[in-house]
C-alpha cells in the first residue's frame, strides 16, 4: 500500500480534501479498502472528464449524410432467402454469440436490483426481464440445434446481485455452461461541483463507465479469449432492457455478411420528424448514430424520393459485430459523454443524503461511439411492434406498461399467425 502523505497530496492536489477528513477518521480494514481504492483512481483523467462538464460544446462543420439501409419488410423473397441462409449457417455451425449489457445502474426504473430482475406485469403471473430474454434465446437454440453461448455484462455494483438471481431462478433452464457473465469498468461518481462522493459502506461511490465499456472488458475479462477458443465469428450486442429484442436474427447476419462489412445495426422508423432519438447517419464519411439535439431541423425533417425520412432511422440498441471488429474497437480509447443522475452519499456529518433532483456527473463511453472507427456499417429497418419494447422509465413512455402492451400485443399475433 502507498504513504498516506503521498496519497493525501494527490488528494488536495485534486481538491479532494474532504476525502483526507474521511480517511482521519476511519481505521483498519474500513481505512485500507478506502486508501486501496484511491490508489485505483485516475486523477488526471477524473479532473480532465470533470473540466469537459464546464466547457462550451465545440461546434465543427460537420459533413452530415444520410445512411443506406434495407428494410426488412422490402426485402425481395430472393434476398431474404439469400441472408437467411448465410446466417443461419453462422448460428448452426456455432459461429455466433450473444452479449447482453447489462451493468447499467437502471437509474430511470428505479427498480430496486439489476434492470434484469424487475418483473414484466405480463399475462397476470409476470415475468422477469431476464426470463424474458432467457426464452427468445432458446426459442434460437431449438430453432437451429445449438446452444448459444450468452456473455452477460454486469457492473461491480450488480454482478453478484445478477449472479444470484440466475442461480436462484436454475439459469431460467438454460445451459449455465453457456452463460458467461463479466464485469464492467467503473469510474467514480462526481458531485456538481466535482468531489467524490461516498457511499454509506464508507467507500467512494463508483459507477459502470456507460456500454462503451463493453469491447474493452470483453477483452480485460477473457470473455472475448473464450469466444474465440469457441471458434465465434459474429457476436449480437443489445441492451438488457428491450423485451422483444430478436437475439438471434439470421436475416442480420446474412445481409452483413452479403455487404461484406463488419458491423451492422437494427433500426426502427421514426415515429415522427422530431422524435427525441438518435438516428444513424454517416458524419465526415463515417457511419455514427446522430442525437436529436445534433441534427439541423431542416435535415430531420427531409425526405427521399420514396417520401421516407432521409434521417429517420432511429438506433434499438441491437448490434453486430465481428469478432475481429470488436478485438480491434477494444484495444481503442472511445470518447466519454457525461450524464447527471441521482445518487445518494453520506455527508459530512455522516448523514445519508437522499437526492430529489440529479445531483452527481456520471461519466460514460457509449457502444455506438465505436463506429467511428468504420468506414461503413449495414442497417436493418425492422418494425418498432415486431422487435422494439423497452423498459427505461418508471412511467409513461418506454415504461413497463407500454413494455407489456407490446409484449402481450406481439405475442397475442403471433399466436394467431402460428
Ligand atoms: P441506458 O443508457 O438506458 O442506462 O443503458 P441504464 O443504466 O439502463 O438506465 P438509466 O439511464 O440509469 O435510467 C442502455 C443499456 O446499456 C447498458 C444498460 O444496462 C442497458 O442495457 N449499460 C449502460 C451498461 O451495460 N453499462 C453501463 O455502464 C451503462
Amino acid at each position: 500500500m502507498g504513504d498516506i502523505r503521498e496519497i493525501e497530496t494527490i488528494l488536495k492536489v485534486h481538491n479532494q480534501e474532504h476525502i483526507i477528513k474521511l480517511l482521519n477518521k476511519l481505521d483498519g480494514e474500513k481505512k485500507d479498502t478506502l486508501i486501496r481504492q484511491i490508489e485505483k483512481i485516475d486523477f488526471n483523467q477524473l479532473t480532465e472528464l470533470y473540466e469537459n462538464t464546464k466547457k462550451e460544446v465545440e461546434i465543427k462543420e460537420n459533413k452530415i449524410e444520410a445512411i443506406k439501409y434495407f428494410d426488412k419488410e422490402k426485402l425481395t423473397y430472393d434476398e431474404k432467402n439469400a441472408f437467411d441462409k448465410k446466417g443461419e449457417e453462422i448460428i448452426r455451425n456455432n459461429k455466433y454469440a450473444v452479449v447482453t449489457m447489462a451493468g447499467g445502474q437502471g437509474t430511470r426504473l428505479g427498480h430496486d436490483g439489476p434492470k434484469g430482475t424487475f418483473k414484466l406485469d405480463v399475462y397476470g403471473k409476470g415475468k422477469y426481464i431476464f426470463e424474458i430474454l432467457t426464452e427468445n434465446l432458446k426459442e434460437a437454440n431449438k430453432k437451429y440445434g445449438v446452444t448459444i453461448p450468452w456473455y452477460i455484462m454486469t457492473s461491480k455494483e450488480n454482478n453478484e446481485a445478477t449472479e444470484e438471481f440466475f442461480k436462484k431462478n436454475n439459469y431460467f433452464g438454460y445451459d449455465k455452461n453457456n452463460i458467461i457473465f463479466f464485469m464492467q469498468g467503473e469510474l467514480p461518481l462526481l458531485s456538481l461541483d466535482g468531489k467524490l462522493i461516498v457511499g454509506k459502506d464508507m467507500k467512494i461511490k463508483e459507477a459502470s463507465d456507460g456500454n462503451g465499456g463493453v469491447f474493452s472488458s470483453l477483452r480485460s475479462t477473457g470473455a472475448l479469449a473464450d469466444m474465440k477458443e469457441r471458434g465465434i465469428e459474429w457476436v449480437f450486442i443489445g441492451g438488457v432492457d428491450n423485451v422483444l429484442a430478436k437475439l438471434a436474427d439470421i436475416t442480420l447476419i446474412g445481409m452483413t455478411i452479403e455487404q461484406n462489412q463488419d458491423i451492422a445495426s437494427k433500426s426502427v422508423v421514426k415515429a415522427n420528424p422530431h422524435e427525441k432519438v438518435g438516428v444513424f447517419c454517416k458524419m465526415n464519411k463515417h457511419p455514427k448514430v446522430i442525437e436529436y439535439s445534433e441534427l439541423p431541423t431542416e435535415m430531420a425533417e427531409e425526405v427521399d424520393t420514396n417520401g421516407e425520412l432521409r434521417f429517420g432511422e432511429s438506433n434499438i440498441a441491437c448490434h453486430l459485430f465481428k469478432i475481429d471488429a470488436v478485438e480491434k474497437i477494444s484495444k481503442e480509447i472511445l470518447i466519454y459523454h457525461t450524464a447527471i443522475k441521482k445518487n445518494t452519499y453520506i455527508d459530512e456529518k455522516g448523514k445519508e443524503v437522499i437526492p430529489t433532483e440529479p445531483n452527481t456527473y456520471k461519466f460514460e463511453a457509449f457502444i455506438f461511439d465505436a463506429f467511428d472507427l468504420f468506414d461503413d456499417m449495414s442497417v436493418l429497418r425492422v418494425k418498432r411492434e415486431e422487435e422494439f419494447a423497452p423498459v427505461k422509465n418508471k412511467e409513461g413512455a418506454d415504461s413497463p406498461r407500454t413494455a407489456k402492451e407490446l409484449y402481450e400485443k406481439f405475442w397475442q399475433k403471433k399466436k394467431i399467425t402460428v
